[in-house]
């Protein structure tokens, strides 16, 4: 039994005094290209990591829900009936705003049990790996079986990311609980965030010999707050002055009438995401057509618009994303909501201590705080686990 599975069992044990139904997981997601597409109605390229969020769950005989987690003392406690976003708070609102969320899906919340759910993961909080998209999938696994929902895990996605906008307040898109839900090993999830067709494509990073390394730069974000709503804003104001839909409506032809249609800044968060969207397609069409060790130029032009363009990076990604090109990655850009989190750099394996060494070095003589530095791979998405 891995230390996830023994800690939720003795956890669940020791707060609840009874023994669960099972234990499900799901996995944290780095995102390889596709930034501030998704909820734009355009395409992402991410993958599900080796990192997970491990729930041990139990149905109950009456309505009660009761939600405990290794990093929290409380154990947090309501009834269904009471089951509201508004009633929702602190961390117990992702696992809860699921629950709720599940009935918006077709759940009759009048009609099933209750539930007691512990919670452990080794998804790092706070660096843009989507610890909270694992918790939500997680428990919208193990809900959708004991509740007997039969739910497909493109609509258990959007349960996830219900329950992140209206539960946790953060108004984000759906890319992390798809790739939390659709993720294979070796491969990433090419994803048409507005049909929401899925297409798993092989990686093939090990046979070429690449890792990718992420770069936690310890700067913290929230987006529920600042910076990613005001992003999201601007996509839909340009999204209107152009006449479209959304942004995903437009190519880079018409970035020329974008131009002079628009403000300077709403134009260059338009160019971003136009951009992005098409760095997504070639990123695909070059993994397919040449292997991983083409596409870091497309990697490195992302981060580029990000950095100029959508202006959502900050001095310690682009520290750590110029260390690792100038070190032997062959591509590199931050990864996620932006002002804060990680980077990611896809790297030569046998350049991994060579980049990690100069990277920690470039942020001590910069005075920044120590970044943190570890090599995902690509795995399954959520899953029961054997018990
Ligand atoms: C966060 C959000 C995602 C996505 C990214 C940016 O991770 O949760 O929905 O918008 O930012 O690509």
């Amino acid at each position: 039994m891995s230390d996830l599975h023994q800690t939720v069992t003795t956890g669940f044990q020791t707060r609840f005094d009874t023994e669960p139904t099972g234990l499900w997981s799901a996995p944290g997601r780095v995102n390889l290209i596709g930034e501030h597409t998704d909820y734009n109605d355009g395409f992402v390229f991410p993958f599900a990591i080796d990192r997970r969020t491990v729930v041990a769950l139990g149905v109950r005989a009456d309505r009660l829900v009761r939600v405990a987690s290794s990093f929290a003392e409380e154990t947090v406690e309501l009834s269904l009936d009471d089951l509201t976003p508004e009633n929702l708070e602190g961390w117990s609102a992702y696992p809860l705003g699921v629950a709720w969320a599940l009935g918006q899906f077709g759940a009759d919340l009048a009609a099933v049990a209750g539930f007691e759910v512990f919670i452990d993961s080794d998804v790092p909080i706070g660096a843009g790996l989507s610890s909270s998209a694992a918790i939500e999938s997680a428990v919208a696994v193990a809900l959708n079986d004991v509740w007997q929902l039969g739910l497909d895990r493109r609509v258990l996605a959007r349960v996830g990311q219900l329950a992140e906008n209206r539960a946790v307040g953060a108004p984000t898109g759906i890319m992390d609980q798809s790739a939390s839900l659709l993720g294979r090993a070796d491969a990433a999830v090419f994803l048409d965030c507005r049909s929401l067709a899925a297409e798993v494509i092989p990686l093939g990073f090990d046979a070429a010999g690449l890792e990718l390394l992420i770069i936690d730069t310890r700067v913290s974000h929230a987006h529920s707050t600042g910076g990613y709503a005001s992003r999201r804003a601007s996509c839909e104001k340009g999204a209107q002055l152009m006449g479209v839909l959304s942004l995903r409506d437009l190519d880079v032809d018409d970035l020329a009438r974008a131009r002079d249609l628009l403000d300077d800044e709403t134009f260059r968060r338009v160019r971003h995401v136009v951009t992005e969207n098409q760095r997504v397609l070639d990123t695909v069409r070059t993994l397919r057509e040449q292997g991983p060790t083409a596409i870091g130029a497309l990697l490195d032009a992302s981060h580029v618009s990000m950095r100029d363009d959508f202006e959502i990076s900050v001095p310690e990604l682009d520290l750590a994303v110029e260390t690792a090109r100038a070190t032997g990655a062959i591509g590199a850009r931050m990864t996620g909501g932006g002002f804060g989190g990680a980077a990611i750099a896809l790297t030569p394996h046998a350049l991994i201590p060579a980049v990690t060494a100069a990277v920690t070095a470039a942020f001590a003589a910069r005075g920044f705080g120590t970044p943190d530095l570890f090599v995902v791979r690509a795995a399954d998405g959520a899953a029961r686990e054997q018990d």
